[in-house]
Parts: structure tokens; sequence; C-alpha cells
């Protein structure tokens, strides 16, 4: 597929689906991580378009959001997986009663973050990190956000939902609130365009299963009314009942772990190390590169080479 990138750029711009036109040619009916980044990456922009060419729409979707984040009390650390351009995190940020002192935001797709990071600074948004990660092996210690939020991140990865709910519950400290469509209170229409898309279903009774605290499960937005597409957007909120062994970094640090073995990163010669697992993550134009295959064997990093 990556060799074919600049080919489905040109699809792209003239109109194409391009993760119907991956799943053609590579004959499967799955959505592969590597065909939802090339999608999202190639999207690059579209969102910002859209917040301000539809700023009513914005307001109200964040608007239903923020309730749902303000009743959960006063928290230090916010962090939106598959941040996207980080539209909704900065409307978030804009309208939460208290804006926490860490905020974080990931994004599968290198694009993307390269357009939020531009759009937060624009938007005067101080002290966020954004990086580019991937949520099923999320590149952040255990236990060390107060709130972990989605919007439709985990949308397009269905199949795969007690592997991501089990990855974000891990590095939850408090609450880990998810605004996705919802297959279980969807109607018939909604229910089979989730399933020609290959969207998340049943989170509500995955988590049950995985035993976690659901506090709140509801539909919150019915059809998307400026597309044309079916979705819906449902809350469901997972109250984390913690370990008491367990260790929660100090807020004062930026929580970021290998995404190979979780053990901490640190900033050494501007790259993230992991000294346990010896392994290296680029920090390319800007932006940390902390996917598992961005990872670099560097069993020597630390050597001294003064000697
Ligand atoms: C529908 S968009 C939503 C973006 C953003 N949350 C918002 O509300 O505007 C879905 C986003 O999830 C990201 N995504 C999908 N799968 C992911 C994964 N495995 N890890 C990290 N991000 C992912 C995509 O790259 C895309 O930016």
């Amino acid at each position: 597929m990556r060799k074919d990138l600049k080919k489905m750029r040109t699809l792209y711009d003239e109109g194409v689906n391009i993760i119907k036109h991956i799943k053609k040619e590579s004959q499967s009916d799955k959505n592969s991580s590597e065909m939802i980044t090339i999608s999202y990456d190639l999207q690059s922009g579209n969102y910002i378009k859209k917040a301000l060419e539809y700023p009513e729409w914005e307001d109200e979707y964040s608007n239903i959001f923020a309730k749902v984040l303000n009743q959960l009390g006063e928290y230090d650390s916010i962090l939106e997986v598959g941040v996207g351009e980080a539209t909704t995190l900065n409307n978030i940020l804009s309208r939460i009663s208290n804006v926490p002192s860490g905020i974080f935001g990931f994004d599968i797709s290198y694009s993307r973050i390269q357009y939020a990071m531009n759009y937060l600074k624009k938007k005067n948004v101080k002290n966020s990190t954004l990086f580019m990660g991937d949520l099923f092996n999320a590149a952040i210690l255990d236990n060390s956000i107060d709130v972990v939020y989605t919007s439709h991140s985990l949308e397009p990865n269905g199949g795969r939902e007690a592997e991501a709910l089990s990855e974000l519950y891990r590095i939850t400290k408090k609450y880990l609130v998810l605004f996705e469509p919802s297959h279980e209170l969807a109607d018939s229409e909604t229910k089979s365009f989730m399933e020609q898309h290959g969207f998340v279903k049943n989170l509500y009774s995955t988590a049950v299963k995985l035993g976690y605290k659901v506090i709140e499960h509801k539909l919150l937005i019915g059809q998307d009314p400026i597309s044309v597409n079916k979705n819906n957007t449902a809350v469901l909120v997972i109250e984390k009942i913690n370990d008491f062994n367990s260790v929660s970094p100090s807020l004062q640090e930026i929580p970021l772990a290998c995404p190979i073995t979780k053990a901490p990163l640190e900033l050494i010669r501007n790259n993230y190390y992991c000294k346990e697992s010896l392994l290296l993550y680029p920090i390319a134009d800007q932006i940390p590169c902390l996917l598992p295959e961005n990872a670099i064997i560097a069993t020597h990093y630390m050597d001294d080479f003064e000697e």
C-alpha cells in the first residue's frame, strides 16, 4: 500500500473513497490500521475547513460533549485519543469549567497532527502535547491521565473493541469517556450504515464483560444533520477503579511511555529514548513519532563517545 500513496492522493482528490478502494484492491472486507491511517492522512485539513464552514454545528456538538465532561468534577489532565486536527479538543477546552494543566492528544496520522499543532497554535492553546500514536499501543504510562476521551476515533476499528477498551483503561487514572457511534442504541438504518463501514459495535456490552464500572451510557446525537452519513454519537462513561498498589506518575512529568514495553520515555538529544527497552523514537519536525513501528533499535544510544 505504501508504494501507491501518490496514486491514492490523486484518487482522493478525484473524490474516490480511499478505504473502499484499498479494500477492493486488497480483496479485504476489514478495515486494517494501515488503511485507516492512509484514508485519514489523505483527508488532513478537512476537519478544520468543516469547523470554519459549520460553526453552529461545531458549537452544538462540543456543548454536548463539554456538558458530559463538566459532570466529572475537577481533573488535572485530559487526553483526546485519535485527536485528528484538534478541532474537537479546542472546542472542548474552551467550554470546560476548569481547564486542566496537562493537555494531551495523539493520532495515528502524522499529517493530521501537523494540522492539529498549527490549529492549536492559532487558537492560542498553550501547554498541549501532541504526538503520533496508536490507540492499541498507546505511548502513555499506566494510570497517568485523569480523563481519557475519544470522539469517533474508535469508530473505524470494528472488531477490536475489547483491545481498544483495555488499552485506554490502562492509561486512564479516573474516567474513560467514549463519544462514539452506538450500534447498540441505533435505529435499523444507522445499524446497517455502521455495518457497511466496519464501525465498532457493542462498546457498552464489551465494557461490562471486561468488568468495568459504566456510570453513563446514552445516545447524544442522532444522524449527522450536515452529512449524508447515517452515523450517530453516544456516550459511554467508565469510572476507573484504581488498584491501590499501582503508581501514578507525578503531574509535572509528561507521562510518555514506550508503546511496545510501556516503560518511561525520556527526551534525550532531541529524540525519545526508553532506557529499559533500548528503543529510540524520533521527533520529526517537532512531532514525536511514537507508533510501535517508529521504534529504532538503539541498544548503544547511551554510550559515551567522548572517551
Ligand atoms: C472521525 S476522526 C475524528 C477526529 C477527532 N477525534 C475529532 O473529533 O475531530 C477519527 C480519527 O481517529 C484516528 N484514528 C483511527 N484509528 C486510530 C488508532 N488506531 N490510533 C490513533 N488514532 C486513530 C484517525 O486518524 C482520525 O484522525
